[in-house]
This record gives structure tokens, C-alpha cells and sequence, in this order.
């Protein structure tokens, strides 16, 4: 177990599932039981978030570009999805979170829409934590329709381009509304974004891991955690050592909980 500090949690955790498919592939599975076996570490990782005390997790279960995948997978992981929302759906009441989606949702089946919808309405309400589900999503094809609504209401004459910056744009992205990453984790030795949440991860710690995401447990996550707490996040600004300033996020200490 690691020991991590609760009092200097990051506030919003986003995760690269990486790996099903070597999983499965390493024990001479189908790559579609990689992705069984990855919905399991997706139950372990939203309990484990949720007892910490996350205020936002964001999970990447299905990107823009994966529908060029064989369909035969397409259906597996839409299947898995429908029936982790089936089977979750009471836990996350009982938890307090609420499951919010983003990505081109219209593009999934009607099937699963319909019941993603129906569990997104059921824990609208809720407050503990915030679920994020990055589904049909793509961090370019986000900025890309954002820039699009923008330019229309501009030419519509409804929006001054003058006004339009950082916190503007920001205010328009659906990643952006439960704020900024600050822990973005990828499991399986990649060293990539692909098209993650590109505009919110600006200033987030990157925290890169060999374990495929179907062995990542609770200790993994903690593992990340304390790693982020460990460094110097300047924002730009220069090192807090040399402003003599208390760090944003305080480093482990001996008095850390163990969780
Ligand atoms: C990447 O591994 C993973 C995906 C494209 C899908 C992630 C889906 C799940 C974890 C399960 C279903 C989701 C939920 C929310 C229940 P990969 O297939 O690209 O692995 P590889 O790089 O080893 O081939």
C-alpha cells in the first residue's frame, strides 16, 4: 500500500485504460476478454476513487477513432458498457455519484443510449464524486465543435469575438465542466494522449505506468497518487523552493494516511 495524503488529494483523475488487448492476448484470449477483464478494473477503480474522496474521475472507455475497430470488438465493449450501467447503477446511488458522459453520445446504439441516459438521470443529483464516462470522444473533435458553436454565434451576431479567450473557451468545453485535470494516468507502457482530454490536461501531472489496465488495482491508483504528490506543480510560475511559498499540493509526510 502506499501512503498517500489526503489532505493534498488531486482534486480531478483521469485515466487512459490501456492494454486489454495485450492482456488477453499474452494469456491467448480473445482481445474481447481483455476488455471483460478491464470493466472489472473499472468497478475496483470508480470504488476505490470514491472512497478516497476524488471529487472527479474521467475514464476513456471508448474514443472517436475505436469505432474502426472490428466490429465483433465494437459490440463487446458496447455490450460491457450497457451491462456495467445495468449492474452499477445501484451502487453508484448508494454512492453518490453521478455518471455524466462526454463524446458524440449519439453515436452509440439506441440500446445503450437509452440506458446510459436513464442511469445519467437517476444520479443527476448526486454530489460525492462525479463520473465521467469519454464515450465516441475525441479531445480534437471537442475543441473543434466548440470553436464551431462559437464561430456561429459570432456570425449570428449573438458573441463579440473580443471576448473570447482561455476561461471563455473553457466555459464552452462539456470536458471542462468539472474542471481541469490534475492527475492524468495511462496504463500499459504507452507514452501517448491519443486524443484525451486535450485542453484540460494543460497543466496536469502525467503519471505513466508498464501495468495493463486489467491488472490495475486500488494500489496502483494510490501508487499514482502519491507519485503526484511528490511533485512541484508551478503552473507556469517558477519553483516554490525559490518563492520560500508553501507547494500547491503538500508532499507526503510521515503523518500520511494509509489507505
Ligand atoms: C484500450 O485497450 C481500451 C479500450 C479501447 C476500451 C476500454 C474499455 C474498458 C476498460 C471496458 C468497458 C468500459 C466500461 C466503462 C465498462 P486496447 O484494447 O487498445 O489494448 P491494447 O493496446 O493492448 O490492444
Amino acid at each position: 500500500m502506499s501512503l498517500v495524503d489526503l489532505r493534498a488529494l488531486p482534486r480531478h483523475v483521469a485515466i487512459i485504460m490501456d492494454g486489454n488487448g495485450r492482456w488477453a492476448q499474452r494469456q491467448g484470449f480473445l482481445r474481447t476478454l481483455g476488455h471483460r477483464e478491464g470493466s472489472e478494473s473499472v468497478r475496483r477503480i470508480v470504488r476505490a476513487s470514491r472512497r478516497l474522496g476524488l471529487d472527479a474521475l474521467t475514464l476513456y472507455a471508448f474514443s472517436e477513432q475505436n469505432w474502426e475497430r472490428p466490429q465483433l470488438e465494437v459490440d463487446a465493449l458496447m455490450h460491457l458498457l450497457e451491462d456495467f450501467l445495468v449492474s452499477e447503477r445501484d451502487e453508484l446511488i448508494e454512492r453518490g455519484i453521478r455518471l455524466r458522459t462526454i463524446g458524440r453520445r449519439h453515436r452509440l446504439p439506441a440500446r445503450v443510449r437509452g440506458v446510459l441516459e436513464g442511469v445519467m438521470q437517476d444520479t443527476e443529483h448526486l454530489d460525492r464524486m462525479t463520473l465521467t464516462l469519454a464515450l465516441s470522444y475525441g479531445g480534437q473533435e471537442e475543441i473543434a465543435d466548440a470553436a464551431r458553436e462559437i464561430a456561429r454565434q459570432a456570425a449570428a451576431g449573438a458573441l463579440d469575438p473580443e471576448r473570447v479567450d482561455v476561461r471563455s473557451f473553457g466555459n464552452v468545453l462539456p470536458s471542462m465542466e468539472v474542471g481541469p485535470v490534475d492527475l492524468l494516468v495511462r496504463t500499459s507502457g504507452e507514452l501517448r494522449i491519443s486524443n484525451f482530454l486535450l485542453w484540460a490536461t494543460a497543466y496536469a501531472e502525467l503519471h505513466f505506468t508498464e501495468r495493463l489496465w486489467p491488472e490495475f488495482t486500488e494500489a496502483d491508483l494510490y501508487d499514482a497518487i502519491a507519485a503526484y504528490q511528490m511533485r512541484d506543480r508551478r503552473f507556469g510560475r517558477i519553483a516554490s523552493a525559490a518563492t520560500g511559498e508553501r507547494p500547491p499540493a503538500a508532499a507526503p509526510v510521515a503523518s500520511g494516511v494509509h489507505v
